[in-house]
Parts: structure tokens; C-alpha cells; sequence
């Protein structure tokens, strides 16, 4: 049962002409040659912005890109995203009421405290606000400053998106049509891990590829019957072989429900593409019930075409694998988020 309050609950004239409201944005988009390459997060953000503009209110953004380790980056200024913003925030449409001014703060990553709960950096950001609204699902799963230490200090909501994806993902794995196939790629093993243990209890087959697969090693190895690693590899170990792709995707043309997160190989570059968009077609071929989500694996769908042939591409790769895994998310559990 969702218990957070959303914006949508906020008590009328929480926010009105002039409340500042500083939204946890989702600006983790992959960038190339200094411009936006592919945008779905940003979009989905659009929804809050434009209830925010409707309002009136004083938003300010606040948000990561990359990993900069606590320090600045250039290449990983949220000035890249100015444009973006300019042009959906700068001008006030007709028939909207209020005027809305914006401010697009740095990344929060180049100050050591956001990855820290600091209670230090929270209080400077909250001084600057009226509101809080965190429209970031996809970070949700990190106990960081702009998560959780913020929401002590201002009243708290969730964004219109974070709403959508709770609901979403709650109602698939309550009962979910099964077999249920979970197919889980990428790189961050770390976080992954975990989750596909968790995976391993829940779904009827655990698919692993991607750079993960690879450094699956021995000692990870557990006894599950339902988890398949890739049996053989591309060129240069950048993508899964032809004989994984085959067995994967027998296995997901007989699924009623699939959760995909992860890209099967270096598909940037599309000599290793191949794995990622069989299985993809194979997913699409299947009419199973199909979530996608995370990063690379929106970039994936984009660039080959799937991002409207799923039905639903969560904004979350590891946080949405954790959610669905049953994990407790610490940004939501901070909004006072219950299941
Ligand atoms: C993501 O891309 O999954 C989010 O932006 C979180 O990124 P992180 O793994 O660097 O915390």
C-alpha cells in the first residue's frame, strides 16, 4: 500500500505563486560531445514541472550526472542541460497561471557531502526552499543528502513520475504473470548482485549478461537452478555468444512477464549490439507483460527502436531491480513510503 504523500496530496496552497520548491530532478542522462544524447529521464520529469509552472512556484533543480567523485568535472555540469530546461521552463505558455522562474543548481555530486547524508549540506539546501519534491526515482535507492537528510528539514513530496513508477512496479510484482523472467545486464555489479539473489527467490529465471556476467566469477557462483550465466561470448568478450543469445531468448518467448535491466554487451559501439537487440525482439515477440528500465538500457531502447514497444521503461536500473526485489529504497522510505 503506497502511504507517501505526493504532490498530488500536498494540502492546497502548499505551493502557490512564488513557493520554492526544490526539486530532486533526474538529470542522469547519457551526454555526448557536450549535448544530451538521449533525454527519456528528463521528459519524465515534465509532468512535476509543468503542476510546479501551473502553480507558479520558484523551481530549482537539483541533481546529479555521473559519478565525479566529489569533486568538479567539467564534462559533468549540469549546464549541459540548460538548454533543455530554458526551453520548458524559460518562456511562461499562454492560459498558464503564475509566472514560474527556474534555477538549475550544480551537480550535487561534485560536493563530497551529497553521497554522504550530511546533514550540513541539507540544511544549505533546504535554506533555499519552501518545499521539497523528489522527482528522482531512478537515485531513490541511495541513502544520499538530497534524498534523505533534505526531507527531515522541509515538508516532503513525491513527483507525479516517482508516483507513477511505485504504482506501476508494485502492481506488476504483487502477482505477476509468470513464468516471470528477470534479465539482468550492465555494469554495476555491486548493486546488482544482491538484487539477482534476491531475483533468484522471486522470478522463474534469472538471465545474467552483460559485463556482470563476465565478472561472475566462481565465488558469486550459487547453487540456483533458475540462474543462467552466459555460456559463451563475442569478440573480445563485448558481448554475449551466439549460443547464450539462443538459449536466453527460447526461454524469454515463453514468458508472461519480463524485467529487463541492462544492456547484454558494449552495444555502443554496434558490432556488440547483437545480443541486446535479439533479446530485446525476443522480449517485444513474447507478449509478455515487459518492464525495462536503467541508464544504458534506455539509451539501448532508444537507439534501436524498442523504447515504445514495452510496456512500461522504468527510469530506475538498479533502483528499479530493488524495488521490484523487495528492498527497501531509502528516498522512499524518507517520504514515508510503506508497502
Ligand atoms: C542511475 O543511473 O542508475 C542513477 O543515476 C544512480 O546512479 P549511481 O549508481 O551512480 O548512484
Amino acid at each position: 500500500m503506497q502511504t507517501f504523500q505526493t504532490l498530488k496530496d500536498a494540502p492546497a496552497g502548499t505551493i502557490k505563486n512564488g513557493t520554492k520548491v526544490l526539486v530532486r530532478a533526474d538529470m542522469d542522462v547519457a551526454l555526448e560531445n557536450g549535448k544530451i544524447a538521449e533525454k527519456y529521464r528528463l521528459d519524465q520529469m515534465l509532468p512535476t514541472l509543468n503542476f510546479l509552472k501551473e502553480k507558479g512556484a520558484h523551481i530549482m533543480l537539483a541533481g546529479h550526472i555521473g559519478r565525479p567523485n566529489g569533486k568538479p568535472v567539467n564534462e559533468l555540469s549540469t549546464k549541459v542541460l540548460k538548454p533543455y530546461f530554458d526551453e520548458i521552463l524559460g518562456v511562461s505558455s499562454s492560459g498558464i497561471a503564475g509566472t514560474t522562474t527556474y534555477e538549475l543548481l550544480e551537480n550535487l555530486r561534485f560536493d563530497p557531502r551529497e553521497e554522504q547524508n550530511d546533514p550540513s549540506l541539507a540544511k544549505e539546501l533546504a535554506a533555499k526552499a519552501d518545499v521539497y519534491v523528489n522527482e528522482c526515482f531512478s537515485t531513490s535507492h541511495r541513502n544520499h543528502t538530497s534524498f534523505v537528510a533534505i526531507t527531515k528539514l522541509l515538508p516532503s513530496y513525491a513527483g507525479l513520475r516517482l508516483e507513477k513508477e511505485v504504482e506501476t512496479l508494485s502492481t506488476v510484482i504483487k502477482k505477476p504473470a509468470r513464468p516471470l523472467v528477470a534479465l539482468i545486464g550492465g555494469t554495476k555489479i555491486e548493486t546488482k548482485k544482491p538484487v539477482i539473489d534476491k531475483f533468484i527467490e522471486v522470478a522463474d529465471y534469472v538471465l545474467v549478461g552483460g559485463k556482470i556476467g563476465l565478472n561472475w566469477n566462481v565465488e558469486l557462483a550459487t547453487n540456483a537452478t533458475n540462474l543462467l550465466l552466459p555460456s559463451d561470448y563475442a569478440e573480445m568478450e563485448k558481448d554475449i555468444g551466439l549460443s547464450t543469445i539462443e538459449t536466453y531468448r527460447k526461454i524469454i518467448l515463453q514468458a508472461k512477464t519480463v524485467i529487463w535491466a541492462g544492456p547484454m554487451g558494449y552495444f555502443e559501439d554496434e558490432k556488440f549490439a547483437s545480443g541486446s537487440i535479439k533479446l530485446a525482439q525476443a522480449i517485444v515477440d513474447s507478449r509478455a507483460f515487459s518492464i525495462a528500465g536503467g541508464g544504458d538500457t534506455i539509451t539501448f531502447l532508444d537507439k534501436y527502436g524498442f523504447l515504445d514497444k514495452f510496456n512500461f521503461i522504468s527510469t530506475g536500473g538498479s533502483a528499479m531491480l530493488k524495488f521490484l526485489a523487495g528492498d527497501k529504497l531509502p528516498g522512499l522510505e524518507a517520504l514515508g513510503y510503506t508497502d
